[in-house]
């Protein structure tokens, strides 16, 4: 080659919900005979949950409309008419929403939303981000950056609630910071944010004259008697604010790479409008987002049963995740928080349980070579280390804590499992190797 083609910032781009997966792969072909189970994604069509049946229709009805509409390009930035019923659907959520559809825009799954939100930000313009964080933001955001993320810590000890003091200290230790990003309800933590907090959030935005993103995917996700507050009716004339979300939890439907970016008070802030004019530009050049879930959201998201359908499905998640926090939380040496919202939860390890001699026996003589060597590095996260023994002793599959930019060890987890007996057992085999790791 002429010119190096190694990208010097490709180590910023971490993903270990996904890295994990290849380590299970080559364990697969060590040992084919291998049983895994796998926590380690949030993809519920993965755990046995079906699509309601009126997303379904929606779909067939849809192909079969004369014209095959649905086979071609969308607009660039969403079809019209679905981005203004995005703008009458926030308005029915948050009264004091003044979204225009033009700052509506859809994008081929909400992990492309990401990207693009911080492409389009200048070099040097900073945005916070939580730590544990959904490694999309905090990889994207320091890959365009050229710069490790600045982070403020959720509070494991305070049910992973933002720590508002360490967000303060860390606006006013790093002036380039522009921006504030919140996950609520969180991946990985399942924390539900509280009113208050979300109100403090928008108060230090105003005061250092920051805008906020709120990657809301699982706003519909919330259960044990928690509710999710709109930022949008906190930040309303008070602080510029982008809203992401997206069908593929809710609904569920990943497959489909639908999601969407809103602009909301597009007129506070002339910079805040240049940004977002910016985005709508460089939308242009991804031609289209996927066709089919544009032409079908209104009809599943308004239809009659979705209440009935997504009251049932946080129903079982929330007796999932109360199952396996119990399970968990009464393993020696784990912190637990129970998880509110969402799907996922990150237990810890206390303090100082772990180091690098602890180990789980593996029968496979291979298996066992292949994670001796693979944690054999000085650098290898201890948290990792369980992972990986956790692995190949069990078939278990979770993603370390680290892996999501967590300043604690832990791991985390899906409660997605649907299955009763099976739940039982992986969690009572997990809580088990925790122990006998920790004590070996
Ligand atoms: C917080 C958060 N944002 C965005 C995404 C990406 O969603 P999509 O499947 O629409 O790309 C995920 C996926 O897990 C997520 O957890």
């Amino acid at each position: 080659m002429r010119q190096p083609l190694n990208n010097p910032e490709v180590h910023f781009l971490k993903y270990q919900i996904r890295e994990i997966v290849d380590v299970v792969q080559k364990l697969k072909e060590i040992d084919p005979a291998k049983f895994f189970v796998m926590e380690n994604i949030g993809d519920p069509i993965a755990k046995s949950w079906t699509v309601p049946p009126f997303l379904k229709e929606a779909i067939v009805q849809e192909i079969q409309r004369p014209g095959d509409k649905v086979f071609g390009y969308s607009h660039s930035r969403g079809l019209p008419d679905v981005r203004k019923w995005v703008v009458d659907h926030a308005k029915k959520m948050c009264p004091s929403s003044n979204l225009d559809y033009e700052y509506v825009l859809f994008t081929s799954g909400l992990g492309s939303a990401i990207a693009l939100v911080y492409e389009m930000l200048p070099q040097g313009f900073r945005v916070v981000q939580p730590a544990p964080s959904y490694p999309t933001h905090s990889s994207m955001e320091s890959f365009f950056q050229k710069q490790d993320p600045i982070s403020y810590h959720l509070d494991p000890r305070n049910g992973w609630q933002p720590d508002m003091a360490h967000l303060e200290q860390q606006i006013v230790a790093h002036p380039d910071v522009g921006a504030i990003l919140l996950i609520n309800p969180n991946n990985p933590t399942g924390a539900v944010y509280e009113k208050e907090t979300l109100e403090q959030i928008v108060l230090l935005a105003q005061k250092y004259n920051l805008f906020i993103i709120s990657d809301e995917v699982y706003f519909r996700m919330v259960y044990n008697g928690k509710h999710h507050t709109h930022i949008v009716d906190i930040a309303a004339g008070r602080v510029p604010l982008v809203v992401l979300r997206g069908l593929s939890k809710d609904l569920p439907w990943p497959g489909g790479r639908c999601g969407w970016i809103e602009f909301h008070d597009i007129d506070l802030d002339s910079e805040y409008r240049a940004y977002a004019d910016a985005l709508r530009q460089r939308i242009l050049m991804e031609v289209c987002s996927t066709s089919l879930p544009q032409f079908i959201v209104r009809a599943v998201y308004d239809h009659p049963e979705f209440s009935a359908w997504i009251a049932g499905y946080n129903q079982e998640l929330e007796k999932n995740g109360n199952f396996i926090a119990e399970t968990l939380s009464r393993v020696p040496g784990m912190r637990v928080n129970r998880t509110d919202g969402a799907f996922y939860m990150m237990p810890l390890f206390e303090e100082g349980v772990l180091n690098n001699r602890q180990t789980l026996p593996i029968e496979n003589d291979a298996v066992r070579t292949f994670i001796e060597s693979a944690v054999n590095r000085s650098d290898f996260p201890l948290d990792q280390r369980f992972t990986y023994y956790l692995l190949g002793a069990t078939g278990i599959c979770v993603v370390p804590a680290t892996g999501f930019y967590s300043p604690h060890y832990g791991f985390r987890l899906t409660t997605l499992e649907r299955d009763d007996a099976k739940r039982k057992d992986t969690y009572e085999r997990l809580a088990g190797a925790i122990t006998q790791y920790l004590s070996s």
